[in-house]
């Protein structure tokens, strides 16, 4: 059996060809490559000595998987982290080395409670990530007796000519600063009272985006468990950051992605003003139980963010790469329709192998539901309730669920968009399902297992409904 035809494989996102992987690690741009590195157990599918596995891309759909990157050591396993381009040479490891910056977990003073078992430390490679050599200082930054200390995303601060860590540490974000990456200077403390906490605090990322001329900073935290539907999820704030303290604009909760399954996401280093981010598809809820055979995790499909005023505040748009447009085949295009109980659409999905993108509008003021059914008639919902104001996603009766009791629900998330109108985007990869409302200010991720491939579409309403400019396009297959 290829790959490709492997039962649940995905067919234009990431997932190692065996074994397990889990959190995505050192994005970097450079010289017309992404790199995605990642959290690797090469010797099993479940959960174990974490190497960084490597893959790279272009398009976002089509990714090769190369050699492991970097292996467990004396020093512990190597568990998540950060890549930068050293265009300066900063660190006197060459100039445009890339530079790896992640945590040491050793579980032998785990296990013998012999001392604290994670701290930061990094190598360098001089050719493009493919052969690396860890720095013999390391590590670079040893914990000050923190229980949870790990996961470092590294950034170049402009404004101050110097590099920003930012590290979860425990139920906080620490800052750091260093002129070398060698030397480290905690700078602040940011969350201990804010935000969700249902869980510990895990792969920040700080970072800059513009919008309407100004400055604003995001800062992303995954919580495991706290979820806004359980398990594992990423929340993000947005705020202020002058080289040593981040200062929110508000306390709201927010969630790059209130799906199940999107986690640990961070974004590419090195892309300039544009930020890419991409997420594990996985939720530690049941991310070693789940049914697939000769691999387990996979990626989000990367997504470009942007942001979004309102009211004074500011949230996320996540959208996907702008890249994938130009694979997209539509296959069934209308301008207006009326919904009166049922459209059915399932002659333009019959043909498309569980691969697709549906783009449609519709009036707020009436629910709707999009049917996604195989021939077993095992179904996955996806709508948006006009009483409660939310979207879901239900895999209820999706697919196999029994390896774990809370896999087959509902699941919702508030609209956050005000206008009548609204514009759904739903991308469908034989076991995943990724909702983008309007324009990806309410995203879910959510994967399910169905026993053979979608092939069933229609859109389920209560009268009178008007959909306009709805699009069926084929995705292909990149395995
Ligand atoms: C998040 C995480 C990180 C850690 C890695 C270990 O999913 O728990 O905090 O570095 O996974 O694999």
């Amino acid at each position: 059996q290829s790959v490709q035809q492997e039962e649940y494989r995905p067919q234009f996102h990431f997932s190692p060809k065996a074994h397990w992987m889990n959190d995505p690690n050192g994005m970097v741009y450079y010289n017309g490559t992404y790199h995605l590195f990642f959290q690797y157990y090469p010797d099993g599918t479940t959960w174990g000595p974490m190497h960084w596995g490597h893959a790279t891309t272009n398009n976002f759909l089509k990714w090769e998987e190369k050699p492991i990157a970097l292996y467990p050591d004396s020093l512990g396993m190597i568990f998540s982290g950060s890549i930068v381009v050293d265009q300066h040479n900063t660190a006197g490891f060459g100039e445009n080395a890339f530079i790896a910056i992640f945590t040491h977990h050793n579980q032998k003073i785990e296990e013998a409670k012999t001392g604290l078992h994670q701290y930061q430390s990094i190598a360098y490679s001089n050719d493009e990530g493919k052969t690396w050599t860890k720095y013999k200082g390391n590590p670079v930054l040893p914990n000050p007796g923190i229980s949870d200390f790990r996961d470092p995303k590294v950034m170049w601060y402009e404004a101050g000519k110097k590099w920003i860590m930012t590290l979860a540490t425990k139920d906080r974000i620490t800052f750091y600063s260093s002129a070398n990456l060698k030397d480290w200077k905690r700078e602040s403390d940011f969350g201990a009272n804010l935000g969700a906490h249902g869980g510990v605090w895990e792969c920040p990322d700080l970072f800059p985006l513009e919008h309407n001329g100004k400055t604003v900073w995001v800062l992303l935290v995954s919580i495991n468990p706290g979820g806004p539907n359980g398990g594992s999820a990423t929340q993000y704030f947005t705020g202020d950051f002058d080289g040593n303290k981040f200062v929110p604009g508000s306390k709201a909760e927010k969630w790059i992605d209130y799906g199940t399954d999107n986690y640990a996401g961070v974004t590419w280093s090195n892309t300039g003003k544009r930020k890419i981010f991409i997420g594990w598809m996985n939720n530690w809820q049941y991310a070693n139980v789940v049914p697939t055979k000769n691999w387990r995790g996979a990626t989000t499909i990367a997504r470009d963010l942007s942001l979004e005023e309102k009211a004074g505040d500011f949230y996320l748009r996540s959208v996907p790469v702008k890249e994938m447009n130009a694979q997209l085949r539509p296959v069934y295009k209308k301008q207006a329709l009326t919904l009166h109980k049922e459209i059915e659409l399932s002659a333009y999905a019959k043909d498309l192998h569980g691969r697709l993108k549906l783009d449609f509008t519709f009036n707020t003021t009436k629910s709707i539901q999009v049917v996604l059914s195989n021939k077993e008639g095992q179904k996955l919902l996806v709508g948006y309730d006009h009483q409660t104001k939310t979207y879901y996603i239900d895999r209820t009766h999706s697919g196999a669920a029994d390896f774990e009791k809370g896999f087959a629900k509902k699941h919702s998330a508030p609209r956050i968009a005000t206008a009548i109108n609204a514009r759904i985007s739903l991308i469908l990869d034989v076991a995943s399902a990724e909702l983008f409302a309007d324009d990806g200010l309410t995203v879910m991720t959510d994967i399910f297992f169905p026993k053979s491939l979608i092939n069933g579409i229609k859109l389920s309403g209560n009268g009178n409904q008007k959909i306009t400019n709805i699009v069926i396009s084929a995705i292909p297959s990149f395995k």
